[in-house]
């Protein structure tokens, strides 16, 4: 059963604080084609198609579809005129992640604090209401293209609600027949929440991020590692992991650093139209194993680990204090990283690029009391990234 993150109710909150998060509401991502890519989606990593606006429900500029599996909601949207912002958008930095919603207690308010915070505005409030209840959106421009909406929602379109399939907000219809979604109801994926989301900057940026999520939004610090933790022979990066508080969301920020050869930063923003944005979704599952595996069978391709990492891995792990109760012989054959750290520890894999482009891909993540985010894992994961690169001729 899906669960939500341990602490992402309204619990201790400070109601007065108009930015405390509840939830990754939605991330809304911008496509070619959003029917075909629900189908990608749905097929591969076993969403539910659930909801849709388009034409025949009166959304006259935008084609956009719900897929939801556990609490990980995501919007697959297309531009439907030639000068809609999405269509402009894929031309110029292919399908990926657009906005990264955050579901408020007033949207207004939250806008509000965020740009007297510094924020700059992405879109002003939009109230949409019906007979089952409200949803209001606002948005602030974060990195590059990508957006951060606020969500507010009451009556019916209450995120317990959403959260359980219930309508996404006015102007959303379920869709009534889609036979994938009864297989991947017998068969599921196990994908639970969205865990982390890493967003690749600038070379020189990613400090002036990480101040921006402090001031803006009131995020902290969570890790730090630079490129002595992150690098191969050829690349390497630097990361700082910002974290909202209440376990809701965490948020790493990369920006390339030095190396002999093109950073898998530099690829990213290369095919980005040199332009920050959402490089990975981690996708949190309980079981590492059947999700990997379920993920394999339908064809989701993931990043080449030599087996020879197996031959250190257990000793790296067991060297901190923990042991992997999951099979090991099974995590070899599914290709699974693992990695520890001084709480426990993980298991966690990377998909190739989601799209012709390699930009956006998906981790799935397991922890075992591991807070961190594998940075045993970092050189190789990089060098596995680079003999991909080398065979995209971009190394
Ligand atoms: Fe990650």
């Amino acid at each position: 059963m899906s669960q939500t993150r341990p602490s992402s109710d309204p619990v201790e909150i400070d109601a007065s604080d108009p930015l405390r998060l509840h939830d990754v509401d939605h991330v809304r991502f911008y496509c070619g084609n959003a029917k075909q890519a629900a189908y990608f989606y749905a097929w591969n990593f076993g969403f539910q198609v659930e909801q849709y606006r388009d034409l025949t429900t009166g959304s006259r500029d935008t084609a956009s579809y719900l897929l939801r599996q556990g609490n990980i909601r995501l919007i697959l949207e297309t531009g439907l005129t030639a000068d809609h912002e999405a269509a402009h958008e894929v031309v110029t930095y292919g399908d990926g992640v657009k906005d990264v919603s955050l579901t408020v207690n007033d949207a207004e308010a939250a806008y509000e604090q965020a740009i007297r915070n510094g924020a700059e505005s992405g879109y002003e409030p939009i109230e949409e209401t019906d007979e089952h209840g409200t949803v209001v959106r606002a948005a602030i421009r974060s990195y590059g293209r990508v957006l951060h909406t606020f969500v507010s929602r009451k009556g019916d379109y209450g995120l317990n609600a959403v959260r359980s399939g219930g309508r996404f907000g006015p102007g959303w219809e379920k869709v009534d027949h889609f036979p994938l979604n009864e297989y991947n109801r017998q068969n599921p994926c196990g994908l639970e929440f969205v865990d982390h989301l890493v967003g690749n900057v600038e070379l020189g940026k990613m400090d002036h991020w990480v101040e921006w999520y402090s001031e803006v939004l009131g995020f902290k610090l969570f890790k730090h590692f630079d490129e002595a933790d992150i690098s191969t022979e050829y690349t390497s990066l630097m990361s700082k992991v910002m974290d909202s508080g209440f376990g809701v969301i965490k948020m790493p920020i990369n920006e390339p650093a030095e190396g002999r050869r093109k950073s898998q930063i530099e690829e990213y923003l290369d095919w980005h139209n040199d332009t920050p944005g959402v490089q990975h979704l981690a996708l949190r599952t309980d079981d590492e194993l059947h999700s990997v595996h379920e993920l394999r069978r339908r064809g989701v391709n993931f990043l080449k680990v030599p087996q020879s990492y197996y031959d250190e891995v257990w000793k790296r792990v067991e060297a901190l204090g923990w042991d992997v109760k999951e099979d090991h012989e099974k995590i070899a054959d599914l290709g699974i990283l693992v990695d520890a750290d001084d709480e426990g520890y993980l298991l966690q894999l990377f998909t190739q690029p989601l799209q012709d482009r390699p930009t956006l891909f998906f981790e799935i993540i397991s922890r075992r009391g591991s807070q961190s985010f594998g940075k045993g894992n970092f050189k190789a994961l990089f060098e596995a990234i680079e003999r991909e690169q080398a065979r995209r001729g971009n190394l």
